[in-house]
């Protein structure tokens, strides 16, 4: 799935569309992957049958939700400060409730409420729908657990309340949980093993969001290429399934397919793309369909051979070239993003020379680096030591980051003199005179606002660029609108 957001932004309070009188007041803040966000929306449509409507104003809130992330140290510091926030205002309004959700809530169960005496109630990511129960035993005063991972919940039948919408853009999960067991990722450990929704489940809901005016959807999952449906059950038992359940799956490259083909006029993305389970048949569905944008996340981590041997990344660089040539090839205006971590143990000189090698040859769009953080639990935490020292690390890391950036812009000056559709988002952050969308390779673009609105696709002229942003001229509609 995309991205981390920055864990130094703060979490986004989520605001509900619908107010009736006599509820409770909810406040959610989100931190972490899209999945949570989008986790998020499920929480706030579980709760609003219980009589939950949400607030942005945490002060008045009968109960307060985080949502937590523990993929990196510092994601999990920023949690324990937020905490430190609540019980302030926990002071003030002595009847406020607190609940952790998410991955920080699996990681550490119950010990959360023995370290952090404000927290009443844990749930981790697979037991959502048990609010109700959880939220009815601390009303009675007693702090509530359930961290119980699944082998089939993926919340296929619950229709999300969209928090804080633009009303043009949506995330739609379609797995839960990775089976992939990369050695620095706690992941598998706090969203279990990786199961896939219904396509019917999926292709309704999208259905809702089109007959409600979003014009583009995310599919979401830690490892979407890896979606395999057969009526149900792990992917790791797919071996066992019946003839004619084989014979009927539905595999990622068949469920964008059917997507593409039952909403022409929607913009399909998806994320994240682990390279060791990314098939050709999707690269060619992608090229198919015009609607399918043509931007792939395509973490690799490192460009050493062996600290990608040593990370359980199932596939070697040539390997990983391999896929970006096809990709290349198949789809030249592709974009290609991707996520390194430097510092991974034993990581040398010559291994981070290696990253920065494959950098140069696939030049990618963007990229989100991270230096090494040593997670409790995982492999390499068991069996390595983290032996990179602090100021190493960031200092690969700042050579990757510059790098990137090099890259991105020149990414971003070939786009210059083009005409890009771009789908209406909303207000660019700088100026309100100007209207903020996306490409198909998902690049930024800003333009005047003109006659456009917001869900509109408008064909614009670029004229110039940073290495983020594309700005240009609207010309008039493009003929999807
Ligand atoms: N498959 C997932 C990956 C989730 S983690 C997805 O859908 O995005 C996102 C990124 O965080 C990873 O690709 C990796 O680059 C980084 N990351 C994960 N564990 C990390 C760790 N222990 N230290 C530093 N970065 C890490
Ligand atoms: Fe983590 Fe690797 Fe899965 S990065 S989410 S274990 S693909």
């Amino acid at each position: 799935m995309e991205k981390i957001i920055d864990e130094k932004q703060q979490g986004n309070s989520l605001v509900m569309e619908q107010k009736t009188e006599n509820q409770r007041k909810l406040y959610i803040e989100s931190y972490g992957c899209q999945m949570n966000f989008s986790d998020s929306e499920i929480v706030a449509s579980i709760l609003s049958k219980e009589g939950f409507n949400t607030t942005q104003i945490m002060e008045e809130a009968d109960l307060v939700l985080v949502n937590t992330c523990s993929i990196r140290d510092k994601a999990e510091q920023t949690i324990r400060k937020r905490l430190e926030k609540f019980n302030a205002v926990k002071r003030i309004n002595p009847g406020m409730k607190v609940g952790v959700l998410g991955c920080m809530a699996e990681r550490l169960k119950s010990k959360f409420l023995e370290e952090e005496k404000i927290v009443d109630m844990v749930v981790g990511p697979d037991a959502y729908k048990d609010l109700p129960n959880l939220i009815q035993e601390i009303d009675e005063g007693r702090n509530a657990v359930n961290v119980i991972l699944s082998k089939d919940e993926t919340y296929g039948d619950i229709a999300p309340v969209r928090l804080n919408s633009n009303g043009v853009t949506a995330f739609v999960s379609i797995t839960r949980g990775c089976d992939n067991m990369c050695t620095f990722c706690v992941v598998p450990f706090t969203r279990g093993r990786e199961r896939s929704r219904d396509p019917q489940s999926i292709l309704e809901e999208i259905g809702d969001l089109v007959s409600r005016g979003f014009k583009e959807v995310t599919l979401l999952g830690q490892n979407v290429d890896s979606y395999l449906w057969y009526g149900g059950g792990l992917k790791k038992d797919f071996d066992k399934a019946t003839e004619i359940q084989k014979a009927t799956s539905v595999n990622f490259a068949k469920l964008l397919s059917m997507t593409a083909e039952a909403f022409p006029k929607l913009r399909i993305r998806f994320s994240t793309s682990n390279p060791q389970d990314m098939t050709l048949d999707v690269i060619e569905e992608m090229a198919k369909y015009s609607n399918i944008c043509k931007y792939i996340h395509l973490p690799v981590q490192s460009g050493s051979d062996r600290i990608l041997n040593l990370m359980n990344r199932l596939h070697t660089r040539q390997e990983y070239f391999e896929l970006i040539d096809n990709i290349r090839r198949i789809l030249p205006d592709c974009a290609i993003s991707q996520d390194m971590i430097t510092g991974f143990p034993t990581e040398t000189e010559e291994d981070h020379q290696d990253t920065l090698s494959l950098m140069e040859y696939v030049k990618y769009d963007f990229g989100f680096m991270f230096a090494y953080s040593e997670r409790p639990g995982t492999l390499a935490e068991r069996k390595m030591e983290d032996d990179i020292p602090e100021e190493t690390k960031k200092r690969r890391l700042t050579e990757i980051i510059n790098l990137q950036q090099e890259h991105s812009l020149f990414r971003t000056q070939q786009q210059v003199g083009r005409t890009v559709e771009v789908l209406i988002e909303g207000n660019s952050k700088k100026s309100d005179a100007h209207w903020m969308g996306r490409n198909t390779q998902n690049t930024v673009v800003v333009f005047p606002k003109e006659h456009y609105k917001i869900g509109e696709f408008v064909n614009v002229t670029i004229t110039h660029c940073t290495s983020t942003t594309l700005i240009g001229e609207p010309i008039g509609y493009s003929e999807n609108n």
